[in-house]
């Protein structure tokens, strides 16, 4: 088993709330352990390119309460083939770095497991991602910003919906995932969600709008995440124009706003301990794996099952809003 002195930290993918913090968390950490911590800025393509500086205390002062990453992020493409990789392994050499903190997504935890199973580094999770579609942790860090921004938005909307008549469709991020619209369905209040998790899901969305015309309901808020069945919200209106006939229908897509702003008091909580956690794994030994938070628990997870495994949506949410919308 190497012996870790130094360590490295990288934000890679989607940027989420609650990065920066994981990013303190992490350095605090290592130098608490008597390592010497370095920061790579940019993600992946900055391993490439020896973005790399040591990290002390002070540079993670006063960024607990930021949004964004101050490492930078980015998506390389360069980093998937072999002289990429090879390159990043070089410049991981050259400083001597025997641990690497990713904290990202799916894609960013891939590209963590493909470079440790083929040169000697570990590699350690932390879940960053707004989505929250990570196995293997009941929340990812930024989730819970996200959704505080959304229902803030919907609060809004609601107010001219109602004062209007009218029918929106609000559409959330979610690539692959509908966890932000479930959730906020439910938090928000809306009538129905349309989520790539579920198909047909607009079938249900016509009966309780049918239901709700007869419950003299006369504005009504639906949940799109932007990877539903139909392709994002304004595909759906499209698509179904003729059942949306009689309703006023209006769109908003509330963008990368979900994706800034200062974290919550949860992600900043999560982030930190997910920190902490992940560095003493690494001193413990361990590699390829994730820290996540299960049951207000932190555990550690493999990483291979974390990406490989889909996390599934909770069917109860389905009855909650089911139930509420009565
Ligand atoms: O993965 C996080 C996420 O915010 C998705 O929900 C969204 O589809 C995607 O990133 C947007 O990515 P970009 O900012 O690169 O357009």
């Amino acid at each position: 088993m190497t012996t870790i002195k130094n360590i490295a930290v990288l934000t890679s993918g989607g940027d989420s709330p609650g990065m920066n913090a994981a990013i303190r968390a992490v350095v605090r950490t290592g130098i608490f352990n008597g390592l010497n911590v370095y920061g790579v800025r940019h993600g992946y393509h900055g391993l490439i390119n020896d973005h790399i500086t040591e990290m002390k205390s002070h540079h993670v002062s006063n960024i607990i309460q930021r949004g964004g990453t101050i490492l930078k992020t980015a998506r390389s493409m360069e980093f998937k083939t072999e002289a990429g990789m090879e390159a990043a392994w070089q410049n991981l050499k050259k400083h001597d770095i025997n641990a690497l903190f990713v904290i990202g997504g799916d894609g960013s935890f891939r590209g963590a497991m493909a470079l440790s199973s083929k040169y000697p580094i570990s590699c350690i999770g932390l879940p960053g991602t707004i989505d929250n579609d990570i196995w293997g942790t009941d929340e990812t860090i930024g989730f819970d910003t996200a959704m505080n921004t959304v229902i803030d938005a919907v609060d809004k909307i609601r107010d001219t919906a109602s004062s209007h008549n009218r029918m929106f469709l609000i559409e959330v991020m979610g690539r692959d995932a509908g966890f932000i619209a479930m959730n906020c369905g439910i938090a928000g209040g809306a009538e129905a969600v349309l989520i790539p998790e579920i198909k047909n899901d607009h079938l249900t969305l016509f009966k309780t709008l049918e239901e709700g015309h007869a419950h003299k309901k006369s504005s009504n808020i639906i949940l799109v995440s932007e990877g539903d069945q139909a392709g994002g919200a304004f595909k759906f209106a499209e698509k179904y124009k003729d059942k949306l006939k009689n309703y006023d229908v209006r769109i908003s897509i509330l963008g990368h706003i979900q994706r800034g702003g200062s974290p919550s008091a949860f992600d900043r909580f999560l982030a930190s301990r997910l920190g902490v956690a992940a560095v003493e794994a690494a001193l413990d030994g361990q590699t390829n794996v994730m820290a996540g938070y299960k049951n207000s628990k932190v555990v550690l997870v493999p990483l291979e099952k974390a990406v490989k495994t889909r996390k599934k949506m909770d069917k109860e949410l389905l009855h909650v809003l089911d139930v509420l919308n009565t």
